[in-house]
Order: structure tokens, then C-alpha cells, then sequence
């Protein structure tokens, strides 16, 4: 499937953008803009942000002075469909969703399909529902809005495992401590629940990419243990890590940790990462949430989860949009790169993500300035525009030498980063 970009008007006339994969289109006057307008002075900056996600697409203004139109109405949040109009100054750009199979990076299919609209069946309650497919006899799994929440709340039993209690809730589904039966090992499970009915095809190569990074094998990343499908849902089962996440051990103590612990955590998880890089993974999640501490004694254990999983999630189709809905809470740790190029990112992209955490372990807050419940669009300007805020002025009491270490991750400009993990962490290891 596929969404396209037609231009109908302005600077850029004729012009087709087509995204057969999921991917994020920046409309503004800055000149890495995807739809660059400099001389239009109707556009802001940073003026709107597209993310797309093949047939769906959804539209944010980014707090522009003029405002971005569809079909005539100013809105600040869209999700488009084929055929919507979106205007601004002298551009217009017509939105188009094809379906028909594409194989990944292949050419582009002609614009002149409609969307074809299958019906589809909630696996869990039978409930009928229409969704969008690549063809017509494609087989698509779906699961509807009141299952899904449902199922998040109590996930269902997966076989061969006795289902404990729930460990926690994030954006794409649901974490539980579960007995394998075979083993009596715990394990945690996670159970992923699509957001949109997903094709096999999607699945499977869904299934591919988490058994890639099930790969990663490290003291300071959690271990993979398994994973299948039942009834639909997607289950991923992992190391149970018996502690708690660095967040949730921040806010044990009063919102943030000592710089010690701090920097313990930290090296552990660049460390992690060190090693996944030297292998060609990038993480792109890294949040306070995925860093899984242990404590025994005075000592921490600090390991690493989720690893490249959320691009798998939106790129198998499962999440509607690039950034999920629910993952603005953690949207503020995303390196303005990302959000421009979702699918290019680089390892100095991780390490800007692990600067933002050490800031909020560090200092039990965001650095920039935003609140954790700021809006996203809100959020997406202040990562394009803002400059962090230095560490040491939210944290007085860590050393010069860590604030600047920190800083550095978090920096606009890539080249301008650390450049490896294993930099960072060496760097941290003789400051603190
Ligand atoms: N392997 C694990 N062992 C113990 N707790 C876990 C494990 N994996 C996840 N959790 C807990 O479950 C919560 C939800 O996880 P997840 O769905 O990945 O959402 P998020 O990472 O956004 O918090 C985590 O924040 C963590 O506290
Ligand atoms: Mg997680």
C-alpha cells in the first residue's frame, strides 16, 4: 500500500511524493524541510509534520502563526484520507492512498488505484469492521478498539505459560510475569496489540525483525527467550528482570537518583549499546522505561530492553502513525533527526536518547522546555528548535565535567554528539 503526495500548486507543481513504507514529511521554511518553502511567508519554520504510515496518514501542525488547512478547515491535528486537500500560502498538495502489493523499496505504483476496503473480523469478539488492504483477497488480522483495551488491561493466557501478574502497560501493548511451565523459569511476556488489522505478510516480517535483534546477546541486554502468535496477538517472552525500571526506581526516590547511581546505569547501557552498534543495531527507543535495573546490595545492574522494537512495530503496520499515540510521554527523548528521517537514523541518534535519560536521572526532568505531558506537536517544535538546557543548571550538585559529557549527547547536530557509545561511556567512567 501506499500513500502519495501530489503537489497541485505552489513552488513544487506537479511534484509526487510517495511513501510506500512508514515515514515522517516536514513542510516548512527550514531548508531540511522534506517540502522546503523558503519564500513563502505563510509557512512558519517548522511548519507542519506528516507521518505516514501506508494507508494511514496523520497530519500535525507544529503551532504554525498562519496555520495548516484541509480541505479548507485550519486543523492541528488530522488523520488524512485519499482525496483530502492540504493548503498553505500558495502550495496545495493532494493526498493519495493506493493499494496493491508492493515488495519493499520497489518502485512506486501508479496513482490511479483506489483504496480497496475489505471487511474485516475482530479475532478476539467477532465484530465486523471495514479496514483498508493491499488487495482484495489479502488475509488480515484485526482485533477491535474494545478488545484491544480490554486485552491491555488483562492480556490473555499465552500457552505453555502460567500468567503471573501484569509488570506494566506501555504504548504498544502489555508486560506480564508469567512461569514457563517447562522450565518453572519466570519470564516477562509481552503481548503486542495491533492497532490496525495487519496482513500476514506484515506479521511475518514483523516476526523476522524481533528474531534479528533477539540476536543481540550481552550481560547488559535483556535476554530473549521466545515468541509465537496466539490468537492474533503477538507475544514476546524475555529475561524477567526483578527490580524495576529506571523511571520507576527514580520516582521511588523522590524523582531522580544520585549521580553514582547515575552513572552506573548509564555506563551499563551505553556499554549495551556499544555492543549492539559494533553489530548494526540501532535501538531508537532508549527511555528511562527500557533501562531495567537490579539492585543487590549497593550494586546496580542495569539492562537494556526493546531493542529496535517500536520501528518494527510501525514499520509491520501495526501502529498506525510513526511516533504512537502513546508514546508522546517518551516523544521528548527523540533526536530531531529521527523525527525528520524516521528511518534513517544513526548511532549518534541512540546516544542522543541516552543523554536526555542521564538528564532526567540526573535531574528527575525533560531538558527541554516542556512538560511530560506538553502535546506533542508542542513537543515536536521544541526538539526542532530549542536548545537543551545545560545540566548543570537543573543539577548543581553533579560535576561540571558529567553535566558537559551529558550536554554533549544533546546537541542538535549529530557530528557534533559523541560518536560512539563507547566514547560516552569512557568519558563518563573517568569523570565520575
Ligand atoms: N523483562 C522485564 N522484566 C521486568 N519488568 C519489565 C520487563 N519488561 C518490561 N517491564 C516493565 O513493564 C513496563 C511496560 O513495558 P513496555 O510495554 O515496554 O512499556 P514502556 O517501556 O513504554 O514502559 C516497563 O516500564 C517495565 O517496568
Ligand atoms: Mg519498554
Amino acid at each position: 500500500m501506499q500513500v502519495n503526495l501530489k503537489v497541485l500548486a505552489g513552488p513544487y507543481k506537479d511534484r509526487v511524493f510517495c511513501f510506500t513504507q512508514p515515514d515522517t514529511f516536514l513542510i516548512g521554511r527550514t531548508s531540511d524541510s522534506h517540502l522546503y518553502l523558503p519564500d513563502d511567508r505563510f509557512f512558519s519554520r517548522h511548519h507542519c509534520l506528516l507521518e505516514i504510515s501506508p494507508p494511514h496518514c496523520l497530519l500535525r501542525d507544529l503551532g504554525s502563526t498562519n496555520g495548516t488547512f484541509v480541505n479548507g478547515s485550519k486543523v492541528s491535528e488530522a488523520a488524512l484520507e485519499n482525496g483530502d486537500k492540504i493548503q498553505g500560502g500558495e502550495t496545495v498538495l493532494l493526498v493519495e492512498v493506493v493499494s496493491g502489493e508492493t515488495a519493499d523499496n520497489s518502485q512506486p505504483l501508479v496513482a490511479s488505484a483506489k483504496p480497496i476496503i475489505v471487511a474485516v473480523q475482530c479475532i478476539n469478539c467477532g465484530r465486523s469492521e471495514q479496514a483498508q488492504a493491499a488487495t482484495s483477497d489479502e488475509h488480515l488480522t484485526f482485533l477491535c478498539e474494545d478488545c484491544r483495551a480490554e486485552l491491555r488491561n488483562t492480556p490473555q493466557p499465552i500457552p505453555g505459560y502460567e500468567m503471573i501478574r501484569v509488570l506494566g502497560r506501555g504504548g504498544m501493548g502489555c508486560v506480564t510475569l508469567a512461569r514457563d511451565q517447562k522450565t518453572g523459569r519466570g519470564v516477562a511476556i509481552k503481548t503486542l496489540l495491533p492497532e490496525f488489522a495487519v496482513s500476514d505478510k506484515a506479521m511475518r516480517r514483523f516476526l523476522r525483525e524481533v528474531d534479528v535483534a533477539a540476536a543481540l546477546k550481552h550481560p547488559n541486554i535483556v535476554e530473549f527467550i521466545d515468541r509465537g502468535v496466539h490468537n492474533g496477538v503477538v507475544y514476546l517472552v524475555t529475561e524477567f528482570v526483578d527490580g524495576a525500571d529506571a523511571a520507576k526506581l527514580a520516582d521511588s526516590r523522590g524523582g531522580h537518583l544520585s549521580p553514582e547511581d547515575t552513572i552506573s546505569i548509564i555506563t551499563q547501557a551505553l556499554d549495551a549499546l556499544s555492543h549492539a552498534h559494533d553489530h548494526g543495531y540501532i535501538h531508537r527507543d532508549i527511555k528511562d522505561q527500557n533501562i531495567l535495573v537490579r539492585s543487590s546490595g549497593n550494586e546496580l545492574s542495569a539492562k537494556l530492553t526493546d531493542f529496535g522494537l517500536a520501528k518494527s512495530f510501525t514499520q509491520s503496520g501495526m501502529s498506525g502513525v510513526t511516533m504512537a499515540g502513546e508514546m508522546a510521554g517518551t516523544l521528548a527523548y527523540m533526536p530531531p533527526e529521527q523525527l525528520k528521517n524516521f528511518r534513517d537514523v544513526k548511532p549518534q541518534s541512540d546516544l542522543y536518547a541516552v543523554g536526555m535519560t542521564a538528564y532526567s536521572l540526573f535531574s528527575g526532568k525533560l531538558a527541554l522546555n516542556i512538560g511530560r505531558k506538553t502535546s506533542m506537536s508542542e513537543t515536536i517544535k521544541a526538539i526542532f528548535e530549542q536548545p537543551a538546557i545545560p545540566l548543570r543548571e537543573r543539577a548543581p550538585e553533579v560535576s561540571a565535567t558529567v553535566c558537559e559529557i551529558v550536554d554533549r549527547a544533546l546537541v542538535k547536530n549529530p557530528e557534533e554528539r559523541w560518536q560512539s557509545a563507547k566514547a560516552m561511556r569512557n568519558a563518563l567512567m573517568h569523570a565520575g
